[in-house]
């Protein structure tokens, strides 16, 4: 099973358009020991033949032609991406969707059934996209049961219901529900290697823990070292959590809940690789020579780069 990062920042990729930030405008310079990167998508193969996206991001048509895998040309209109997964109804993860307009078939969407609500109505990609190709709901079971995608046979996947929030435009930001985020637990059945996937993580509780200790990869949220990031550059009055998002600094952070990982079946302790995607532009992690990296790299914590491919 083949994962490619087809985007690891967060909303607004880096540099942002609109940002002069620290990390954004060194990226416009051209400095060294920083990489642009665009918005947080994955995509999945078992034969580097079928692809399936794992979040659509506003950046798709420019991750697709990096990414020469996804176009196949076996027909004067073709693609690998047989069908997507989001984890939520986010711009960042959704917004892509209306740029695969151009397909021939609806395109298969597995969604939960809060986040297909969300884009039915929140922001309605459902009916403006019924005027296109359409999209094929197929519903992401919450009861903890393995389900399986199109174009992946041997791979299970699992949903974990992950304490985040919805977004702004959806009836759920104030009233979460367990499917408004999810995470994903992916099982290889050939290998019996386990992926876990979460772009967008506010809380380590107990399901989740469990999931992150048991798997051989984790493509985690790395959206903000610190909780108060965005105010203290004075670009936003909400902190991380308010977000739904856990930094990665402090005694509550996401070092700390990977240090203290429970060892199941030696993967936490041994050969678990742990990589931070979802980067928020802001981030001091992002430039490679940061004490904030040095910081990672010492527990031995990965940042994604777009283009980064895993193997499992
Ligand atoms: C998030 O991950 O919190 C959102 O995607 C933020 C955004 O809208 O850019
Ligand atoms: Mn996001
Ligand atoms: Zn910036």
């Amino acid at each position: 099973m083949k994962i490619k990062v087809l985007g690891s920042a967060a909303g607004g990729g880096l540099p942002q358009w609109n940002c002069n930030c620290a990390n954004c405008a060194a990226v416009r310079r051209g400095d060294p020991g920083i990489t642009a990167r665009t918005q947080s998508s994955l995509c999945i193969s078992e034969n580097d033949r079928d692809w399936v996206l794992l979040n659509a991001s506003p950046d798709i048509l420019q991750q697709i032609r990096a990414t020469p895998e996804l176009q196949p040309a076996r027909a004067l209109r073709d693609s690998g991406i047989v069908c997507a997964l989001v984890t939520d109804a986010q711009i960042d993860h959704t917004a892509g969707l209306l740029l695969l307009r151009e397909r021939q078939t609806p395109l298969p969407l597995h969604a939960t059934p809060s986040v297909w609500a969300e884009l039915r109505e929140g922001f309605p990609l459902g009916p403006m996209l019924s005027h296109y190709c359409g999209l094929d709901y197929r519903e992401i079971p919450m009861n903890g049961r393995g389900f399986r995608i199109p174009g992946l046979p041997h791979t299970r996947f699992t949903a974990v219901p992950l304490s985040s929030a919805a977004p702004p435009y959806s009836p759920n930001r104030n009233r979460p529900a367990p499917d408004d985020n999810i995470g994903l637990l992916i099982e290889n059945e050939t290998s019996g290697a386990v992926v876990f996937y979460a772009p967008g993580l506010g809380q380590i509780d107990t399901p989740v823990r469990e999931a992150m200790a048991g798997a051989d990869l984790l493509l985690i949220d790395g959206t903000f070292w610190q909780e108060d990031e965005m105010m203290r550059v004075g670009l936003s009055t909400k902190s991380a959590s308010d977000m739904g998002h856990l930094p990665q600094s402090g005694p509550t952070g996401m070092i700390a809940a990977l240090g203290g990982l429970p060892d199941i079946s030696g993967r936490a302790a041994a050969r678990q690789r742990k990589v931070l995607i979802h980067i928020n532009n802001t981030n001091p992690i992002l430039r490679d020579d940061s004490p904030e990296r040095r910081e990672l790299d010492r527990h031995g914590i990965e940042v994604a780069v777009d283009g980064m491919t895993f193997c499992v």
